[in-house]
C-alpha cells in the first residue's frame, strides 16, 4: 500500500519526527475518534497528519459545519494529504508546524479550538521541543477544550502533567508499536 511505503521511507529518513514505522492502525484511530464530542466542536485541529489515517476518520465523523485544520510540515506527506482531502470544503491542509499553531489559528480568525488531536512523537522530539509545543497547544485551548494525543511510551508524562490534567487514558495493543491514548484538559492558568 502506498501509504505504508511512504511512511516507512519517511521513518528511515527522519525517525525522530515520524516516530513509528507505519501509520496508525484502525483500532487506534477508532479509540481516538470515538470519544470526541464532535457536536460540540466548531474548530478541530489535527497536529501531524502523516498519510491521513486519523484525518480520514476526522473528516468522516466531524459535523459538516466544523472547520478542520491539519498541520503537516513534511513536504511529501503534505502533498499526499492535499491530494486526498483538499476537496472537503471545510478542511484545510497546511504545511506548518505545531509550534506555530496560535499564529495559524489567528490567521484564520479562529483563535482557539474546542478539540486538538495530536500524534506527534514527543518522546523522540526531546523535552525542550515538547514543552514548547505543549505550551503552544495550551494557548489555543479554552478551559473546556479537549486535547487528545497518543504516545508509544509514558516517558514525557511528567512534562504533560505540568500543563494538562489527564481525564482518561487507554491502551491500544493493536498498533505498531502499541500506544497509550490520553484525553486531557488544560490546567487552570
Ligand atoms: C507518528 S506520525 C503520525 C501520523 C498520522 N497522524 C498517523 O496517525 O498515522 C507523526 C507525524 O507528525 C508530523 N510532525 C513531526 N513534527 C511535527 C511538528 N513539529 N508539527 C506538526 N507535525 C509534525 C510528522 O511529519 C508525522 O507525519
Amino acid at each position: 500500500m502506498k501509504e505504508n511505503s511512504l511512511f516507512f521511507k519517511k521513518f528511515i529518513a527522519k525517525r525522530g519526527e515520524i516516530g513509528s514505522v507505519m501509520p496508525s492502525s484502525l483500532p487506534l484511530v477508532k479509540k481516538i475518534t470515538n470519544s470526541i464530542p464532535f457536536h460540540e466542536v466548531k474548530t478541530l485541529v489535527e497536529l501531524g497528519g502523516g498519510t491521513g489515517a486519523i484525518t480520514h476518520a476526522l473528516i468522516n465523523k466531524k459535523e459538516k459545519k466544523t472547520r478542520l485544520l491539519v498541520l503537516e510540515p513534511d513536504e511529501q506527506f503534505f502533498i499526499f494529504l492535499e491530494k486526498k482531502y483538499s476537496n472537503d470544503r471545510k478542511t484545510t491542509i497546511l504545511k506548518e508546524k505545531a509550534e506555530n499553531l496560535k499564529m495559524i489559528l489567528n490567521r484564520f480568525h479562529l483563535h482557539t479550538s474546542e478539540c486538538i488531536v495530536c500524534s506527534l512523537p514527543f518522546a523522540t522530539m526531546g523535552r525542550e521541543k515538547t514543552t514548547k509545543i505543549l505550551t503552544e497547544i495550551r494557548k489555543c485551548m479554552k478551559q473546556d477544550s479537549l486535547f487528545v494525543f497518543f504516545q508509544y511510551t509514558p516517558l514525557m508524562l511528567p512534562i504533560f502533567l505540568k500543563q494538562f490534567r489527564i481525564k482518561k487514558v487507554s491502551y491500544v495493543l493493536l498498533n505498531v508499536p502499541p500506544a497509550l491514548v490520553f484525553w486531557c484538559s488544560p490546567l487552570e492558568k
